[in-house]
Formats: structure tokens, C-alpha cells, sequence
């Protein structure tokens, strides 16, 4: 079992082991006064996970109630979390009492949105449940939900009082999942590179804990040292401007992180094309999307879109005010850079490779 510090005003710690969800109720009471305890779940965690987490924290003491909704991106909507702050509202929820969010990067967000908003916000904990929410989503506080004008449009910075990462919970994962928290991976080997990217070289799941490990702990410097996204922050955003558009095209049918993937490769290629990163460190970026089974993006569908893209760009909460993009420029395997372009200026980058 590991223990990562996330050292922000409010520190709180991201436990990451095999079983940690056997003691979650102890671990919950250990960092909140609530007396109860809405869950918040979907429908495939619900049915694997939910009686074991009700009881653990009824045997820790609280009063446990629980909320499912149906699985998937298109419930991550203003009208989901309506119903939560409901539930919350109708089973007299207190300022003190707190939210847990059992499941991946959707219950998570949208989940942790309610905690932010009700009564000026509650106690959340996060229990993610998919690699992609362990190594990113549930560690450093962004929450919220899709508007239908683009994602994540509605929500806010909220900061977890743990986060419970029980990694036997990934056996149950089903293959398109694994696939999702691979193309988040991808990326943080592009901007750490090093044992990140030699454990994804050498094959995931032959260490799967000291990769949750080492994503989280870079996650959280990152997230330490810009907590609002002011600057260092927007890294974590490689290969996103790209990959929000291509799941917004998709209507969500490419899952996020499959998405991401596509677009750090797309950002691989036209830094290649651009004389910025050597060939060498391309391909390499490339054999990771071909060795877990991430399809490559390829000149006739995701440029040839990518073309039409502006709108989506424009719309995406990263461009900034003025329009402008914060692009993440890949320059070598842990050498990435924030760097400004208008939509104009992006898509020319982009329609290089
Ligand atoms: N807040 C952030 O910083 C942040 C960062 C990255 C992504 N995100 C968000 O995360 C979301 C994607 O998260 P996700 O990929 O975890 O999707 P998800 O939450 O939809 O989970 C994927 C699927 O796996 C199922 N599932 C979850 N855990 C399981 C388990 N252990 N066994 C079997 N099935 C399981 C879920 O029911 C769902 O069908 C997106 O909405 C994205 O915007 C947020």
C-alpha cells in the first residue's frame, strides 16, 4: 500500500492499494465528522461495489444512503446533479455531513460537483474505480458536468478530504476502460517520460500499483504548485484540446482517454512535422497507442476533421477569453511545453502532420 501527500492548504493523502476498500468506512471517519454519508455511484459500480462500501461505513458509524445513476458520459449532466443535491436536500443532508464517490471519472466530477455546491460545500471523497480516475481525475479538485455547448462547462475546483484508490477494483474493469486510463497514461509519459514510460514499454499491469503510483505523484506536485490551472496546470491538458473535439464529434462514442491519446499523438506528429521532436521519440509515442490497442489517428478521418474542428476548439473551456489556445507542445519524451496560438494558428499546427 502507498500513501501520495497532496500538499495543497488542506493536504489530504491518496491511498492506493490492493483491498483498501475492505476499511474504506475507518477511512472515511478518519477524515471527516460526518454523520452521514450520501454514496454516489453508477450503474455497473453499483451492482460490484455498493453493498461493500455501504456496509464498511455503516460499521464505521454513519448513516449511509446511496445514489445511482445510469452509466456513462450522457449522464454526466446538469440534470444528474439536480437529482444528487435532491437526495441530498430530501435526506437533510448538514454542512458537516459528506459525499463518497464510488466509481470512475464521471461519478467522480459530478459527484464532487454536488459536494462543491451543496450548502456552499460538504465533505467529498474520492474512491475511484477505473485506472483513469486513479492516476487523473480524482486527484486535484476538478469537479462538474457537460453542458450541451461543450464538456466540463459547469463546475468547479473542489478539493477532496482523501481519495481511496483500491486498485483490485480494476480487475472488474471492463477492456474499453483499461484502454481510456492507458491513453491518460500515454500522456503523462509524454510529460514525465522516464519509469512511466518504461513501465507502459514494458506492459501495465505487470506493475500496475507503482504506475497509479507515480501518475498521482506527479499529478499532485503539478496540482500543489498551480491549483487553479494558472499555468503549470494547463500541461496536464496535452493532447486534450484535440481529444475533447474528437469525443465531441464522436458524440462520446470514443471514450475520453482513447480520445486523449489520439490527440497526443496527433500533437507527436506535428511537433515531428515541425522539426520540434526528433523521429525517434515520435515513434515511440506512437508504438503506445499500437501496443494497447488505441487506433491510430490517421490523415483521412481525424485530420481531415480536424480541419472542421475550430468551433470545437473555440468552444473548449481552454481556449482562453481572447480566443487563444494554450496548446501543449510535445518537445521531447518529458520536455512539454504550454504554449499560445490562436484557433487559426492550432489548426495549421495541427494540419502539418
Ligand atoms: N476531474 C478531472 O480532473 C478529470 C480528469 C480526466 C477526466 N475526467 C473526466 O472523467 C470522465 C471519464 O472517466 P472514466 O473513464 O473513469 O469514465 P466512467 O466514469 O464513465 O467509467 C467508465 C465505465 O467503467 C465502469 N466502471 C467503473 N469502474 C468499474 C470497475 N471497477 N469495474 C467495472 N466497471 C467499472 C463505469 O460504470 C463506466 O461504464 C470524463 O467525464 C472526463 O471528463 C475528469
Amino acid at each position: 500500500m502507498t500513501n501520495v501527500e497532496v500538499k495543497l492548504n488542506n493536504p489530504y493523502s491518496v491511498v492506493i492499494g490492493s483491498d483498501v476498500l475492505e476499511t474504506l468506512g475507518e477511512r472515511v471517519r478518519s477524515v471527516t465528522k460526518a454523520r452521514k454519508a450520501l454514496i454516489v455511484t453508477d450503474s455497473n459500480v453499483s451492482a460490484l461495489y455498493l453493498e461493500g462500501a455501504k456496509s464498511s461505513l455503516r460499521s464505521a458509524g454513519f448513516e449511509v444512503f446511496d445514489f445511482v445513476f445510469e452509466a456513462g458520459e450522457k449522464s454526466k449532466t446538469p440534470a444528474t446533479y439536480f437529482d444528487i443535491i435532491n437526495c441530498l436536500g430530501e435526506n437533510g443532508f448538514k454542512r458537516t455531513d459528506a459525499v463518497v464517490a464510488l466509481g470512475g471519472g464521471v461519478v467522480g466530477d459530478i459527484a464532487g460537483f454536488a459536494a462543491a455546491t451543496y450548502m456552499r460545500g460538504i465533505d467529498v471523497i474520492q474512491v475511484p474505480t477505473t485506472l483513469l480516475a486513479m492516476i487523473d481525475s480524482s486527484v486535484g479538485g476538478k469537479t462538474g458536468v457537460d453542458l450541451p455547448f461543450g464538456k466540463n462547462l459547469l463546475g468547479a475546483f473542489w478539493q477532496p478530504k482523501a481519495v481511496i484508490a483500491d486498485i483490485s477494483t480494476l480487475e472488474t474493469l471492463p477492456e474499453r476502460e483499461w484502454k481510456t486510463g492507458i491513453g491518460e497514461g500515454i500522456k503523462y509519459a509524454c510529460l514525465v517520460g522516464g519509469r512511466i514510460l518504461e513501465i507502459l514499454l514494458d506492459g501495465v499491469e505487470n506493475n500496475i500499483e507503482e504506475f497509479v503510483q507515480l501518475c498521482v505523484e506527479y499529478k499532485a506536485s503539478v496540482v500543489v504548485a498551480d491549483e487553479k490551472e494558472g499555468g503549470l496546470r494547463k500541461l496536464l491538458n496535452l493532447g486534450h484540446t484535440v481529444g475533447h473535439a474528437i469525443e465531441k464529434q464522436s458524440d462520446f462514442e470514443i471514450p475520453h482517454g482513447v480520445a486523449v491519446a489520439r490527440g497526443v499523438a496527433i500533437m507527436a506528429k506535428a511537433a515531428y512535422a515541425c522539426g520540434e521532436l526528433g523521429g525517434n521519440e515520435r515513434d515511440v509515442i506512437l508504438s503506445l497507442l499500437t501496443k494497447y490497442g488505441i487506433e491510430l489517428p490517421c490523415e483521412s478521418s481525424d485530420m481531415a476533421e480536424g480541419r472542421n474542428m475550430s468551433e470545437a476548439f473555440a468552444m473548449d473551456k481552454k481556449a482562453e477569453g481572447n480566443g487563444d489556445i494554450s496548446a501543449v507542445v510535445i518537445r521531447g519524451l518529458g520536455k512539454c511545453e504550454v504554449s499560445k496560438m490562436t484557433i487559426k494558428q492550432f489548426v495549421e499546427y495541427i494540419s502539418k502532420v
